[in-house]
């Protein structure tokens, strides 16, 4: 079947994987990308496709209940994959209101608008992209599944949390044929240079200090970016309507120890002295309310439809350098804000 898909925040980090794999895999469907280009959105992502003719691109925001209406109506949409929002736990802490405008009103925005165009139909699917931060946080031991109580501890992660339910409770009280995605960090190529990874390969490159936030003992779950995008395609063809499906990347590392490692690999990369970079590590205050732990169980996901991460870590965090150290041009454009200074700021003076 020929698919009209609106695909919201298209231009992000996670976005533009995820439009990239649609567009090129399947010709006979028109991807439309629907993106705002906050800070964090750049159609620098898409470069490499945006002359292919089943690809559209239309700058709006979610909160604009007209510009929706307008886009629906004028490409007929049929599938929505949801993946615009705020996503940057520190800016949450900062401009809760901005999270919860975007992620909570954006995407109720966005389901009225689809239950308006669809009615009862169920030959279309919601697709909500959300992270495994809603579910809090874990001690040394076990992981999140898909029947884990929410336990947002966040700005960021309760403005997530509450974007689910809505769409489970569009599903239940009005039938729209939804479904939800949970997934753990994901790292690789055009990851806006904020987040950890990102923002510590950028700061290696310019020998700043590396901020690590407490005492560097806090775990997560990371997953190359393209994994998520080939998960996200096999549970839009074939998840089932009104479930869940954890993802992430059987891949738990303390921030300290892949803030070293990283370090290593970079000294490498870089022709410097082995240890160099790791001297512009810097401990600073925490962030409040940090979760410790997170860790996905993604067995679900691996029973029912087959999916298991294709790129090993090492791989994945090698290709990862590569494409910043190919890139300078990318990075000095979207760094050309005092974005950085500022959010560094914020924990080293308090
Ligand atoms: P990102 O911040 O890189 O990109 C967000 C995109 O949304 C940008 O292009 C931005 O311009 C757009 N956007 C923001 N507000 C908008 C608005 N009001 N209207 C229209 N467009 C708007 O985010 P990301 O890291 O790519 O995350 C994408 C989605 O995946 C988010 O929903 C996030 O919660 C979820 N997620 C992220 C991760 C992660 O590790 N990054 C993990 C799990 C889930
Ligand atoms: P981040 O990339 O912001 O993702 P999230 O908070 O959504 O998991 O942070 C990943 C981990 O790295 C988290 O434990 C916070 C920590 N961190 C630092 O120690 N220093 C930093 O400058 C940043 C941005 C994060």
């Amino acid at each position: 079947m020929e698919k009209k898909i609106l695909i919201t925040g298209g231009a992000g980090f996670i976005g533009s994987h995820v439009v990239r794999l649609f567009v090129t895999k399947n010709p006979n469907y028109t991807i439309i990308n629907l993106d705002t280009l906050t800070y964090a959105g750049n159609l620098e992502n898409l470069k490499d496709i945006e002359h292919c003719t089943n690809y559209k691109f239309v700058k709006a925001n979610i909160l604009d209940a007209e510009a929706l209406s307008k886009t629906f109506k004028e490409y007929q949409i049929t599938d929505v994959i949801h993946l615009a929002a705020e996503s940057h736990v520190d800016r949450s802490i900062h401009s809760p209101l901005d999270f919860v405008y975007t992620n909570i009103v954006g995407t109720v925005n966005l389901l009225n608008t689809a239950k308006q165009y669809w009615g009862s139909e169920q030959n279309h699917l919601f697709y909500h992209v959300s992270t495994d931060e809603v579910y809090g946080s874990l001690g040394e031991t076990g992981f999140f599944t898909e029947t884990t109580p929410y336990d947002p501890r966040s700005p960021y992660s309760a403005s997530k949390a509450s974007s689910d339910h809505f769409v489970r409770a569009y599903h239940e009280t009005y039938n729209i044929p939804t479904v939800i995605s949970n997934c753990s960090n994901n790292y690789g190529p055009n990851h806006f240079p904020e987040k950890l990874i990102p923002l510590f390969i950028n700061n290696i490159i310019e020998r700043k200090p590396l901020p690590v936030y407490g005492d560097g003992k806090y775990t997560r779950d990371w997953l190359y970016v393209k994994d998520h995008a080939i998960a996200i395609d096999l549970i839009f063809h074939k998840g089932k309507k009104g479930d869940t499906y954890n993802i992430g990347g059987f891949n738990e590392w303390k921030n300290i120890d892949l803030v070293k490692l990283l370090c290593k690999l970079m000294d490498k990369k870089l022709g410097r002295d082995e240890g160099e970079s790791e001297q512009l590590i810097t401990y600073v205050k925490d962030r409040p309310g940090h979760d410790r732990r997170y860790a996905i169980d993604a067995t679900k996901l691996n029973k029912e439809l087959g999916w298991q991460p294709s790129v090993s870590f090492e791989e994945g965090l090698s290709a990862t350098i590569d494409w910043y150290l190919d890139n300078t041009d990318w990075l000095k454009n979207v760094t050309s804000g005092d974005y950085q200074q500022y959010y560094t700021s914020m924990y080293l003076n308090r």
